[in-house]
């Protein structure tokens, strides 16, 4: 008989309910990478008021929702492609790109290289170094996609799990050589709000200078909204945003999100809240971990901390049961390519739970046998 447990992703909560028995209700989701804040208040009122309108069919062009993200990402309306989560942009780039070789930049979210394999597409990796703070060197970079004929780049950025983030003169560099080779650069900017300065860091004004460049987003992280299904790419070529636009199923983004999404771009105060809350759970929660002997973690600079198990005893498959057994779901990293059983993730939810966990953490490391 197959004891194994499965490694989870961070959103199975029903599947942990099914092989712990713990209801998913009471299970804190420290995998799911979600802003702890909840809702933005503007953003519940707006979906209350605008219940009805579920009624009809969203604007085919989505203009008003496509001029408040404009706002939110520093880039124009007519560059932006609106999809449900960006997941169904993930897809639609990669089903009608179907790239002979494209380049992801390893450990990195699992879901880039799903989408090219299902599209018929192919792809290598490019291993990140825990030395170079899981950053790319943009010079060997460059090289590498040169000696392999790539035609796409895949980076996310901050990277999820790693939780580093490129700032945007090593991101210049790369799209500058990828320009020249003549190779597409897909940016996944998922987690960019939670980073100390989205401002300075987005790629997306970039669009308006390279045209080799897509820039994604969405509002499942930050806003806490991954049930909303609302994300969007931003486009550097016009012309292939209207191609992928004809792609697209219509109306894929539903009514409520159409009409109240962007009310939650305008809500400052919620933003700079959760800015300033993850600020400080983020360092609070990276000084805890750096005191507990075998641990070290990776300095974060999303909502979410990559932690190196040090301790040659404990595994990360070891951590996530202690974890989960006091119903506190973090992420084992074991099924991310070269990370092997040495890492775990986790997001930064309530300070409570946090704190509930850094104990955790400790009181495991502490009894290793
Ligand atoms: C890096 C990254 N991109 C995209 C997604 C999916 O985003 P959405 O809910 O907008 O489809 C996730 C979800 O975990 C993610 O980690």
């Amino acid at each position: 008989m197959n004891t194994a447990k499965p490694v989870f992703h961070g959103s199975d909560l029903e599947k942990v309910e099914a092989v712990y028995g713990i209801p998913a209700k009471d299970i804190v989701p420290f995998g799911g990478n979600v802003n702890p804040l909840g809702l933005s208040p503007m953003l519940r009122e707006s979906l209350i008021a605008h219940i009805d309108d579920i009624t009809g069919y969203p604007d085919r062009e989505y203009t008003a929702l496509r001029e408040a993200i404009s706002g939110h990402v520093g880039a124009p309306a007519d560059r932006i492609l609106v999809g449900s989560g960006a997941t169904e942009l993930i897809s639609l780039i990669m089903q009608t790109k179907r790239p002979r070789q494209a380049c992801i930049l390893e450990p990195t979210y699992s879901e880039y290289r799903r989408e090219i394999q299902l599209g018929g597409g192919t792809c290598y990796d490019y291993l990140l170094e825990e030395g170079l703070g899981f950053l790319p060197d943009p010079a060997r970079l460059l090289e590498d996609l040169a000696a392999r004929k790539a035609d796409l780049l895949i980076m996310c950025n901050p990277n999820n799990p790693t939780s580093s983030c490129a700032d945007r003169q090593r991101l210049s560099s790369i799209l500058e050589g990828a320009q020249k080779l003549g190779i597409l650069v897909f940016v996944d900017e998922t987690y960019i709000e939670f980073t100390p300065d989205p401002e300075a860091l987005t790629a997306a004004p970039l669009t308006n200078t390279y045209a080799n460049l897509v820039v994604l987003g969405g509002v499942s992280k930050f806003f806490a909204a991954p049930g909303l299904r609302l994300g969007y790419g931003i486009f550097g070529d016009l012309k292939w945003r209207e191609e992928l636009k004809d792609m697209q199923n219509p109306w894929s983004v539903h009514t409520l999100a159409a009409t109240c999404g962007g009310v939650m771009f305008r809500d400052r105060d919620y933003i700079l809240r959760s800015r300033s809350y993850i600020a400080k759970e983020r360092d609070r929660c990276y000084e805890a971990v750096k005191a507990i002997p075998g641990l070290q973690p990776v300095p974060p600079r999303a909502n979410f901390m990559l932690v190196k198990i040090t301790d040659p005893r404990v595994t990360s498959g070891r951590l996530f049961e202690a974890c989960i057994s006091r119903g506190l779901m973090i992420r084992d990293c074991s099924t991310f390519p070269a990370l092997g059983d040495r890492y775990i993730r986790f997001c930064f939810l309530k300070e409570e739970d946090n704190t509930r966990l850094l104990d955790t953490l400790r009181e495991t490391m502490e009894s290793a046998v």
